[in-house]
C-alpha cells in the first residue's frame, strides 16, 4: 500500500484538484493499485489556518507520504504578507525540504489543440520536448539575499547565484539519462541541449564546463549541445522542434517552461514531476492559481490531471495507468471538449466546457 499527500491549495487549486482525484480514485480501482489518500494544507489557506504557508503537519505527512499531488499556491489576499511567509515560500519550503531538485516539464502538443497554440501549426506539430529543470538551488535558494539599506539611505535589493558542481552533475545524470530513454522509445538519437548564460555569469560557465565534462566521461552516447538563455527563448518560438531535452537552472527554467508551455496552446495542459534522488516526487500543473478565475468553474484540469499520469508512471512504475489516462485526455480531446483557454473559437464542432464537465468527461472514459 502506498499514501499519495494531497495538497490542493489556493485559488483554482481545489477545483482542479477535485478533478484529478476523481481520475485517481478511478484509476486505483480499475489497476488495483492500492494507493491511499490523504490530504492537508498549503499555501495561503495554510496561513489562512495555522499562520505558516507549509505548516509542520504537512511537511512531516508529505515525508511520510509516498508521493505528493499539489493544485497551486499564492493570490492577491497574501500578497501583502511579508515575504518569507507568503504561499509561494510555502511550495520553495516543501520543494527544497523534500530534496525535490529535478523538475520535469514536458511541452508535448496535442495535434487536436494545434489550432489553440499562437504559433502557426507546422512549426508545432509533433512537439514533444522536455525541460529538466534544477529545483532546489541556483538564485532561488542562494544566500545571500534580501533588501538592506544602503548607506547612502537608499534600499538595494539582492540575490546570490550559486551551483556547486555535485549540483550540477546530479541534474545532469536525469537530462542524459532521460534523453536516452526518450530517443530508445522514440527511435531516434538522443540530445540534450544544455541552457546558460555562460558568456556573462561564472555561476553557468561552472555549469557548462560540468556538462562538458559529464558528456566526456559518462555520455558519449549522448549529443550534447548549449545555448545560451536569450537564444534558447527566441529558438523555443522559431523552431522547437529542434530540441529534445533541454536542461537548466532553475530561474531559466522557470521562464523556458512557461514559454514551452505556451507552445503547446495554454499552460493549463503542461504537468510535472518534480523528483528526488530516490525518485519520489511531488507532482503539479506547471500552471499558477489563476485567482481571476478561481471559484468560476473555468480552469483546465487537464495539466492536474496529467500530472496523476506522470506520478503513476516516475513514482509508482505503472506506465498502463499513466498511459490509460493520457489517452483519456486525448479522447476527450477528440470529442471536441475544451476549456475557456484551450478553445479555438473559430473551429468548428467544438465544445467549451467548466472544469468539472472537463474532469468528469475524462473519468467516464477511465470507468
Ligand atoms: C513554477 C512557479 C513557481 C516557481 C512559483 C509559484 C514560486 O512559477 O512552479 O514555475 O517560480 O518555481
Ligand atoms: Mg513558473
Amino acid at each position: 500500500m502506498a499514501t499519495i499527500l494531497t495538497l490542493a491549495g489556493d485559488g483554482i487549486g481545489p477545483e482542479i484538484m477535485t478533478q484529478a482525484i476523481d481520475v485517481l480514485k478511478a484509476v486505483n480501482e480499475k489497476f488495483s493499485l492500492d494507493l491511499t489518500l490523504e490530504s492537508g494544507l498549503i499555501g495561503g489557506v495554510a496561513i489562512d489556518a495555522t499562520g505558516e504557508p507549509l505548516p509542520d503537519e504537512t511537511l512531516a505527512r508529505a515525508r511520510a507520504a509516498d508521493a505528493v499531488l499539489l493544485g497551486a499556491v499564492g493570490g492577491p489576499k497574501w500578497d501583502a504578507i511579508e515575504r518569507s511567509k507568503r504561499p509561494e515560500r510555502g511550495l520553495l519550503k516543501i520543494r527544497g525540504e523534500l530534496g525535490l531538485f529535478a523538475n520535469l516539464r514536458v511541452a508535448k502538443l496535442y495535434p487536436q489543440l494545434a489550432n489553440a497554440s499562437s504559433i502557426k501549426p507546422e512549426i508545432i506539430s509533433g512537439l514533444d520536448l522536455l525541460i529538466v529543470r534544477e529545483l532546489t538551488g541556483g538564485i532561488y535558494f542562494g544566500e545571500p539575499r534580501g533588501i538592506r539599506t544602503l548607506e547612502n539611505g537608499e534600499q538595494q535589493g539582492y540575490n546570490t547565484m550559486v551551483y556547486s558542481t555535485s549540483e550540477i552533475q546530479r541534474i545532469g545524470k536525469v537530462a542524459f539519462e532521460l534523453a536516452k530513454t526518450r530517443a530508445q522509445a522514440a527511435g531516434t538519437a538522443a540530445k540534450v541541449c544544455s541552457v546558460d548564460k555562460a558568456n556573462v555569469l561564472e555561476v553557468t560557465e561552472l555549469w557548462k564546463q560540468t556538462m562538458i565534462q559529464m558528456q566526456q566521461a559518462e555520455y558519449s552516447d549522448v549529443a550534447l549541445s548549449h545555448m545560451y538563455a536569450d537564444n534558447a527563448c527566441m529558438q523555443l518560438i522559431k523552431d522547437p522542434k529542434q530540441f529534445d531535452v533541454m536542461v537548466t537552472g532553475n530561474m531559466f527554467g522557470d521562464i523556458l517552461s512557461d514559454e514551452a508551455a505556451m507552445l503547446t496552446g495554454s499552460i493549463g495542459m503542461l504537468p510535472s514531476a518534480s523528483l528526488d534522488e530516490s525518485g519520489k516526487g511531488m507532482y503539479e500543473p506547471c500552471h499558477g492559481s489563476a485567482p481571476d478565475i478561481a471559484g468560476q468553474d473555468k480552469a483546465n484540469p487537464l495539466a492536474t490531471i496529467l500530472s496523476v499520469a506522470m506520478m503513476l508512471r516516475y513514482t509508482f512504475k505503472q506506465e498502463d495507468a499513466a498511459q490509460a489516462i493520457e489517452q483519456a485526455v486525448s479522447d476527450v480531446l477528440d470529442d471536441g471538449l475544451r476549456t475557456l483557454d484551450i478553445l479555438d473559437s473559430s473551429e468548428a464542432g467544438l465544445k467549451q466546457v467548466g472544469c468539472k464537465e472537463m474532469g468528469q468527461a475524462v473519468l467516464a472514459k477511465l470507468i
